[in-house]
């Protein structure tokens, strides 16, 4: 029933409408979906889009910076606006301000901050005023590397498990980093230490990921000594370490997709994803590390959607202050550019 609303809705708006859908939304969701991608994939459409009306199916903070980089005749509606992302919250803009204030001041260095996409839009707001940028997953290293060449030191935020798999593929010394305390509002942290660092990181983490340990992927192998494992970057280092590939959504899909058939693949990610490959690949086994569903992606449901679409015309869109926009866009403008 909801399905048919959907689609009456879509009919009715034609190419004046597009849906957009990050890989860990449910197949009911999926199914619906004009364009499927990862966070960066999704944010480089935006601009492209003929549509007018964008409804985004994810995560709070990849409808945020779709509206932040969206043409002037769009709006962005996501139909929960309640689906945050717990890893978002761990870096509120104003301690992401005011740890970084104090790190520039303290230890006298040029500090880029380089915020992961999951963050809030204000967050991002303190990228673009300090010379900084956003990445994602799927361009990390890329972005670190730029970040790197901008100043003396890198603040990664807020993920510490993206920043030390990013820095271990681009040879960053364990001595070099330092994960920040930032505690009772960042006064914990020792500036003396993080003055010889060349990467500062926040310490937040994604539960989704964070719940895989390296006895389940030590147990694949022993039971299929042949099988192939792929983790998603939020996952701790010693099991990116132990896998044989780890990227971003789109390129555990690849990496699916490009396999021999027959070969077992263990996936390591958000359980939507890993039972939709499952789906989509017959001819290869696809395990799932574990079980790892994201709430808050689960938040948006077919009754939610065709509820937004019905609505659209008077429905609340996303909507970002030009104080907060202008700086948060020319942070995620540098990544757009670098990545192109
Ligand atoms: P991707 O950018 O790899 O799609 O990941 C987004 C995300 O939130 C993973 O938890
Ligand atoms: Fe955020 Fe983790 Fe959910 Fe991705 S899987 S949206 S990082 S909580």
């Amino acid at each position: 029933m909801y399905s048919d609303i959907i689609a009456d809705q879509k009919n009715k708006y034609g190419k004046r409408l597009a849906i957009l859908g990050h890989h860990y939304q449910s197949d009911e969701i999926i199914k619906h979906t004009d364009l499927k991608g990862d966070s960066l994939e999704l944010a480089r459409q935006i601009e492209k889009l003929e549509a007018e009306y964008i409804v985004f199916c994810g995560v709070h903070f990849m409808a945020e910076s779709a509206a932040i980089v969206r043409r002037d005749d769009q709006k962005v509606y996501i139909p929960d606006a309640g689906a945050g992302c717990v890893m978002a919250n761990m870096a509120p803009a104003w301690l992401v301000d005011k740890v970084l204030t104090r790190l520039i001041a303290e230890t006298g260095k040029k500090i880029i901050p380089l915020a992961y996409v999951n963050t809030p839009a204000a967050v991002k707001t303190v990228c673009g005023k300090h010379g900084g940028t956003v990445c994602t997953s799927a361009n990390a290293e890329k972005m670190l590397r730029w970040a790197q060449d901008q100043g003396d030191a890198v603040l990664f935020l807020p993920d510490k498990n993206l920043a030390l798999n990013t820095a271990d593929k681009l040879g960053i010394p364990a001595e070099k980093r330092m994960i920040l305390n930032v505690r009772s509002e960042g006064t914990q942290i020792d500036v003396a230490e993080a003055r010889d660092k060349d990467l500062l990181i926040w310490p937040g983490l994604c539960a989704i990921h964070q719940r895989f340990k390296l006895s389940q992927i030590e147990k694949f192998r022993t039971e299929y000594p042949d099988c192939k494992v792929v983790v998603h970057p939020e996952c701790p280092p010693e099991l990116v370490r132990a896998a044989d590939g780890a990227g971003s959504t789109s390129y555990l899909i690849k990496y699916v997709e490009e396999a021999p058939a027959g070969t077992t693949i263990v996936v390591g990610t958000e359980t939507n994803l890993v039972l939709r490959l499952k789906e989509i690949f017959p001819d290869k086994e696809i395990l799932p590390l574990g079980t790892s569903y994201c709430s808050n992606m689960a938040k948006i449901t077919e009754k939610k959607l065709a509820d937004l679409l019905q609505s659209l015309e008077t429905a609340s869109y996303e909507d970002v202050s030009d104080e907060i926009r202008e700086p948060a866009r020319i942070a995620l403008q540098r990544m757009l550019d670098v990545c192109k």
